[in-house]
């Protein structure tokens, strides 16, 4: 609850167009921050902080299909400083293992604006597959209207897969 600031600091960046959620003052924030120890409690949302050098440069989560909990869907944002540095990557590994080894996970899904090119090769880098263009999917609160939005996914089977190749690779 401490880090409010800064987090409302990193998020309240007008080249983070891309992003949903919409924060108008530290104190929605705050709010966000107090209601995410119940979200996490009740398996809907298991969100962390992103440590550089221990200081926060992001934030990350998996949310999960509430009404099919092998689903969950990854999210991430990153300080505009830090950006194209790998951490969003890093960020999906850590999150991948801890849904299909933790949270008993099946599939993990991103979903990304259709222009939002950073988040989409994020997803490519980490191993996930192109699976569809979704009409009117999203509902922007800040434009009032309905977007589309791509979706990748990963199954567990397909992190196993990608687990037993890389430590192949490493022996
Ligand atoms: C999207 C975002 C999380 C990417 O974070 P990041 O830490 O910069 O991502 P990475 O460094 O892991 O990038 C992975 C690849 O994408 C590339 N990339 C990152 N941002 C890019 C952009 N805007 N356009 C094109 N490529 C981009 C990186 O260069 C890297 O490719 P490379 O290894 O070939 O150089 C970050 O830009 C962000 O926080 N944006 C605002 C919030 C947001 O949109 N979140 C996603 C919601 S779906």
């Amino acid at each position: 609850m401490e880090d409010a600031e800064r987090f409302f600091e990193i998020l309240d960046n007008k080249n983070f167009i891309f992003f949903e959620v919409m924060l108008e003052s530290v104190e929605d924030e705050r709010a966000w921050l107090e209601k995410s120890f119940e979200r996490k409690k009740n398996n809907q949302e298991h969100n962390y902080t992103i440590l550089l050098d221990e200081k926060i440069i992001g934030g990350c989560g998996i949310k999960i299909r509430q009404h099919r909990q092998f689903i969950g869907e990854i999210g991430y944002f990153i300080d505009e400083e830090h950006w194209r540095k790998g951490i969003a990557t890093e960020a999906t590994k850590r999150l991948e293992k801890i849904g299909f080894e933790e949270l008993g996970l099946n599939r993990i899904e991103v979903w990304m604006h259709p222009d939002n090119k950073g988040s989409e090769k994020v997803a490519v880098k980490s191993g996930y597959k192109k699976e569809g263009f979704m009409r009117k999917c999203v509902f922007n609160k800040r434009k009032q209207g309905y977007q589309d939005a791509l979706l990748y996914a990963k199954t567990k089977k397909d992190y196993l897969a990608s687990q037993a190749t890389s430590s192949v690779s490493k022996s």
